[in-house]
């Protein structure tokens, strides 16, 4: 495991997109995993800006992410499908074709966690996955307690979750109970990891994660066992670690 702490979150996010634009530059068909939520919506703005210097095109690329909320299809304004579309996919010369995100609104849920998971399969996992972290030390909506086996799958979100992500929906009520989520074993088959944490009410999930027993009660520390995982830390994220 590698450990990156720069000052604060524009320094991170910049260092994550030079990461993305550089696996891409090495490999233009490159597999991209994406993630979601607050962290990561810096670096997808830095990877634009690399992309409008001309120096990378994305037509090669084919994208996954980790997750979607069961119920919402990809014109509400709080799936994720919407977040990438207008975060990321909207600005860059990616083909639509060559985008994946578990639907939603699928009426056979557990036939598209196969499909999706298939996929993953089918070009031998993903060459760079990109991860935040939850405060629960959740990955992707591989909630506490997880199965450290479980490929894409449905699940039942944790209340931590539903009360963290509720500031994104005018309710608590509004945010969904379930999800489909990319496994930790899916995310494991990936190439390379990059996760990336900011602000103190990170620090003990960094903490649980790299210095913690690995159990599914925090699902991050199977990520120990990564061969190629690189952890993106602000000061306040990596405050409570007692290994740097
Ligand atoms: P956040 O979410 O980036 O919005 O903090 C991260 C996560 O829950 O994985």
């Amino acid at each position: 495991m590698k450990i990156v702490i720069k000052d604060d979150f524009d320094q991170i996010s910049k260092h994550a997109a030079e990461l993305i634009a550089s696996q891409v530059v090495l490999k233009p068909d490159s597999k991209l995993g994406f993630a979601t939520g607050s962290t990561p919506e810096l670096t997808y703005k830095y990877l634009i800006d690399i992309y409008r210097t001309g120096r990378i095109s994305f037509k090669e690329v084919t994208s996954f992410n980790l997750d979607e909320y069961v119920g919402l299809g990809e014109d509400h304004k709080n799936s994720y499908a919407y977040y990438m579309k207008n975060h990321l996919f909207n600005h860059i010369d990616i083909l639509d074709e060559n985008i994946n995100i578990p639907r939603g609104l699928s009426e056979n849920l557990e036939g598209q966690c196969r499909s999706y998971e298939d996929k993953i399969d089918l070009v031998e996992g993903i060459d760079l996955q990109i991860l935040g972290i939850g405060r629960n030390c959740h990955i992707g909506f591989n909630e506490p307690d997880v199965k450290f086996e479980a490929t894409t799958h449905v699940v039942k979100l944790d209340e931590d979750t539903i009360k963290a992500n509720s500031r994104f929906f005018t309710s608590l009520e509004e945010v969904p109970r379930y999800a489909i989520s990319m496994g930790i074993k899916s995310i494991m088959k990936s190439k390379r990891i990059v996760l990336i944490a900011c602000g103190k009410d990170k620090a003990r999930a960094i903490k649980d994660m790299v210095e913690g027993k690995i159990t599914p009660q925090n699902p991050a520390s199977i990520l120990q066992l990564h061969q190629n995982l690189t952890v993106l830390l602000d000061k306040e994220a990596s405050s409570l670690l007692s290994s740097i």
